[in-house]
């Protein structure tokens, strides 16, 4: 009996997680609004944390040792604007590297799930 392949495996493993990781990246760093962000992080690093989170989200093998994303974020000042932009940029990163429709979909609940560790604009007004 044939095994079910993961998402990961679908989406052609550890290879095609690396370039949408740098992919990502490239664009993002030529968004004017998202560019100061990364201004001073230590890319390499980021990138190879980033490819194992999405790679286990996607059922593959390697466990995430990055931090907790929201200790990773914390003082940033995440807006809601900002975190919807970086989504919307995966998700066409994966479309264009040929994700199927459900994987797509399995990153976007992702994406809403993590949200509030991420994002920091204070959503209520005081008082
Ligand atoms: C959309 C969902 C997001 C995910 C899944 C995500 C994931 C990650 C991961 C895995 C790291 C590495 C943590 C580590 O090295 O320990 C990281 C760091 C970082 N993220 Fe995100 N991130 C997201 C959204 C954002 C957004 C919206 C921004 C800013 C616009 C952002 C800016 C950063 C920066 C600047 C770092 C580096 C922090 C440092 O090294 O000090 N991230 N992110």
């Amino acid at each position: 009996m044939a095994a079910v392949a993961t998402y990961y495996e679908l989406v052609g493993g550890a290879s095609s997680v690396r370039e949408v990781v740098d992919r990502l990246y490239v664009v993002l760093l030529d968004d004017p609004d998202l560019k100061p962000y990364f201004a001073d992080v230590e890319l390499p690093k980021l990138k190879r944390h980033m490819a194992i989170l999405l790679s286990s989200v996607l059922g593959g093998p390697e466990p995430y040792e990055g931090r907790e994303l929201g200790e990773a974020h914390r003082g940033m000042g995440i807006t809601e604007e900002h975190y919807a932009k970086v989504g919307d940029i995966l998700v066409t990163v994966l479309r264009d590297a040929g994700a199927d429709e459900d994987i797509v979909q399995h990153v976007v609940h992702t994406l809403g799930q993590v949200r509030g560790s991420i994002v920091e604009e204070p959503s209520e007004v005081a008082g």
